[in-house]
């Protein structure tokens, strides 16, 4: 027995009005100051008809532990019984921990699991609106905190924090920075490939991972001269969404688990720290599920496709202007060399190693690492 899951997904112009039709009393909306700055709280808040809604608006790139009991000590007496998480995906995972919080408080941080029933959507609703097209957390259950005294990200899981409703409205990620939409969309892509090959793969990852790779890469290639069309945006909008319910219904992989150790250690973006090892993890994966890679690849844009995956992956980072290698992330190579023992040992913490299709040792990771250079 196995489940699919997924929010009710609300797409397409104007599908931010659809939230006038939900019954909310008391909302507490979880975002972040720039949201709050660039009048797209104002845009949603005009459709949301609840005589009392709260904002949390200071919620940090990858939230911690600390900022979150902060937030829910702040939240106080006020009792919603609608959650919004409005932003990128540290907004999403943080109004997912806060729901968590506020409906469990007799129940400790990290005692949120997925291998038991803890009744936290009993008294309210969770709705996820993105403004990133990229780490599809409005469509999974799982939400990355960081516990800032050592940079460790601690994945917590459960399908009670999966939200209720995911309202993807292109108007919300047309705006969207070139550099934020670069790095998201890498994300986006990332989750795709590894969710169809991962050991957890299934009908309906598979599904949704093909499609969400034609759309990602198509809509990137058509966005380039075009940044605003609307078009275009919710195609990548919603492969990036397609890709979430991908891997959170199947598995990350191993660019995953490097990723989230190099992204902590080196401070850098997730998507650009998930990116730059897929053209390696690839090449490491090929001798486990060549056949799949070979398939997921004839689903790229013509305009980005080459003779292999690999070659693929490379090519679309290119386009997008992301790194292939860390000195052009601007990191001293000095300075990886020392500290590239410490990205391989959390990288085994991550759970891209059990999704990974091929088993993974420290040599093997110490060789990768190595690879990440101009040689
Ligand atoms: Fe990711």
């Amino acid at each position: 027995m196995w489940f699919y899951r997924s929010p009710t997904v609300v797409y397409g112009d104007d599908a931010l009005s659809f939230l006038e039709s939900i019954d909310m009393k008391a909302v507490l909306i979880v975002t972040d100051r720039n949201i709050s700055k660039s009048g797209i709280l104002e845009k949603v808040k005009a459709h949301i008809f609840s005589p009392s809604v709260e904002t949390i608006d200071y919620i940090k790139e990858e939230p911690s532990v600390d900022e979150i009991n902060d937030a829910v000590e702040k939240i106080g007496n006020f009792k919603p019984d609608t959650i919004i998480g409005l932003g990128g995906g540290s907004s999403m995972d943080a109004a997912k921990v806060i729901l968590f919080r506020l409906s469990r408080p007799d129940l400790d941080f990290f005692d949120l699991t997925p291998l038991s029933y803890l009744g936290i959507k009993k008294n309210h609703k969770f709705i996820a609106i993105p403004t990133t097209a990229g780490t599809g957390s409005e469509c999974s259950w799982a939400a990355v905190v960081t516990d800032r005294n050592d940079g460790r990200k601690a994945e917590m899981a459960s399908p009670e924090i999966m939200p209720d409703f995911a309202i993807l409205d292109p108007s919300m990620v047309s705006g969207m920075p070139a550099e934020v939409r670069r790095n998201t969309a890498t994300d986006a892509l990332t989750h795709a490939i590894e969710a169809y090959v991962s050991t957890w793969k299934n009908p309906y990852s598979d599904s949704l991972a093909r499609e969400a790779v034609m759309l990602i890469t198509s809509g990137c290639a058509k966005l380039h001269d075009d940044p605003e069309n609307m078009e275009y945006n919710s195609m990548v909008q919603i492969g990036a969404s397609m890709a979430g319910s991908a891997f959170s219904n199947s598995q990350i992989g191993l660019a995953h688990a490097l990723g989230h150790a190099f992204g902590a250690v080196f401070h850098k973006p997730h998507g650009l720290s998930v990116g730059i090892f897929l053209p390696r993890v690839i090449e490491f994966n090929d001798v486990s599920c060549h056949d799949r890679y070979e398939e997921i690849n004839s689903f790229f844009s013509t305009d980005l496709r080459k003779e292999n995956l690999e070659e693929s992956v490379k090519s679309f980072l290119k386009f997008m202007g992301l790194p292939l290698y860390v000195e052009d992330a601007g990191i001293d190579v000095d300075e990886y060399m020392t500290r590239k023992k410490v990205v391989a040992d959390l990288c085994f913490e991550s759970t891209g190693i059990i999704g990974n299709p091929r088993d993974v040792s420290r040599s093997d990771i110490d060789k990768i690492l190595s690879d990440m250079i101009h040689k």
